[in-house]
């Protein structure tokens, strides 16, 4: 039998392991340098956590099972309703604001494409317990912060930033009731990634007519918020006024240059109720890299008291892609410092001493388990990618190649031991 992985799942061989490694260091490090803790929760939850706001489109993506005590349980697809279930149960003890991160592996059952799985790690950062702008804008700065650590720049990257209030205005003004509204704003979500003719259509489905739809897009259109305030928008001043402070916050932590207002900007998932944002990269060809928001009600929803909440996630899939794109991926090959060899076999129990000490003192080091000729000896050391190659000559002495140079120095095992900071600067 030809046994392959799962559709839409991945094999991490070393290299893989690598890269992903590396991100998730990225994101732990910008993290912790933005005030945020780590938590995390478990894979599977009962279904009806995800049913209860995420929206029909996550639900129809869930895997989802049921035990052998009847219970219907899921995979996360995203750990924003864990996060909210946590909070919950401690919401008295826990300090505010809760400023959390969490890099979860998540499961969506999706048609797998360029940067879309069906399992896969998304870094979410999020501030519970506050109404405030503030939190949406330290969330936003948080994953600029990432952006550039990684190398990339407003020529790679964009954060496009719309309001859901505004949007569900617009949708009222135009016609959409209350019924309509969930399955409106999930059509409009999709308006960047289908034709003009089958956005139309998903909007005439919902009893728009083609002036309403052409009336929708023009207000989607607008470049500034200022330029909603004169539409007769329900409740527009407010969102404004939000997205105008938010501008401002972003400008004096010398952030905006990331960032441009959109509100065709939507997002699939249901429980926005504020800022809503998603990066993507600067050609606008790939799926978003990451998206987010405020979500005031969820943790409401799921038995918890009304606080404020926002944040967003950052998947691996298409952040790679785009660092590929940009050229910004670092060479991840194994290295060592020192591999160690001898052509004489009565040498090996020298070789031991030499590696377990440098181990020890926390030197990468590995080793050739056998005696061979010096010549193959260093052929295995360059292969491994090893910065020196130490020859044991005698049970005393050390010939340290420098690979990158060439040059060879003669040194005691002892002195190697006793100082090797003073060799490989460690
Ligand atoms: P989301 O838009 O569903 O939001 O996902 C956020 C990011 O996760 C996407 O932009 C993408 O990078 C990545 N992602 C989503 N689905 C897939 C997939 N099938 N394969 C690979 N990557 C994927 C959420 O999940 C919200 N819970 C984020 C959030 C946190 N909102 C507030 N706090």
């Amino acid at each position: 039998m030809d046994f392959q992985p799962v559709k839409g799942t991945r094999d991490f061989y070393p290299q893989e392991m690598a890269l992903r490694n590396w991100l998730a260091e990225a994101w732990r490090r910008v993290s912790l340098r933005n005030g945020f803790v780590e938590f995390d929760g478990p894979v599977m939850e009962h279904l009806d956590l995800f049913r209860a706001k995420s929206g029909e489109e996550i639900v129809s993506e869930l895997f989802s099972f049921t035990d052998r005590g009847g219970r219907e349980l899921a995979l996360r697809p995203e750990i924003t309703p864990t996060l909210a279930r946590m909070v919950n149960a401690r919401i008295n003890s826990l300090p505010r604001p809760i400023k959390w991160f969490s890099i979860p592996r998540l499961f969506r059952a999706e048609n797998p494409q360029r940067g879309r799985l069906r399992e896969f790690f998304q870094w979410n950062v999020d501030v519970i317990g506050s109404d405030d702008v503030f939190p949406d804008a330290e969330c936003i700065f948080t994953c600029i912060d990432l952006l550039a650590e990684l190398g990339l720049r407003p020529e790679d990257a964009i954060i496009r930033i719309g309001s859901r209030p505004l949007t569900t205005a617009m949708l009222r003004k135009v016609g959409v009731g209350d019924d309509n509204m969930e399955a409106a704003l999930a059509a409009l979500d999709k308006r960047g990634r289908v034709t003009p003719e089958q956005f139309g259509k998903s909007m005439s489905e919902l009893g728009l007519s083609g002036e309403a739809t052409g009336e929708l897009c023009r207000l989607q259109d607008a470049k500034d918020p200022s330029d909603l305030l004169q539409e007769g928008l329900d409740g527009a001043a407010g969102a404004v006024g939000d997205l105008l402070r938010l501008r401002e916050l972003l400008e004096t932590m010398e952030a905006w240059r990331f960032c441009r207002f959109d509100f065709s900007v939507v997002r699939g998932l249901a429980y926005y109720t504020g800022i809503v944002y998603e990066v993507h990269d600067a050609a606008g060809r790939l799926r978003a890299v990451a998206g987010g928001g405020r979500y005031d009600n969820l943790l409401e929803v799921l038995g918890g008291p009304a606080v404020g909440a926002t944040g967003f996630g950052m998947g691996d899939a298409v952040l790679a892609i785009l660092l590929e794109q940009a050229g910004k991926l670092p060479d991840l090959a194994e290295r060592l410092d020192c591999f160690v060899v001898t052509d004489t076999d009565d040498l090996l129990p020298s070789v031991l001493r030499l590696v377990g000490g440098l181990r020890r003192r926390g030197v990468r080091t590995d080793f050739a388990a056998r005696a061979r000729s010096l010549s193959k000896l260093l052929k295995e050391a360059n292969r491994r990618n090893a910065r020196y190659a130490a020859i044991v000559m005698d049970t005393g002495r050390i010939g340290l190649k420098d690979l990158a140079v060439g040059e060879q120095a003669d040194v005691a095992l002892d002195d190697l031991l006793a100082d090797p900071a003073k060799y490989f600067g460690r």
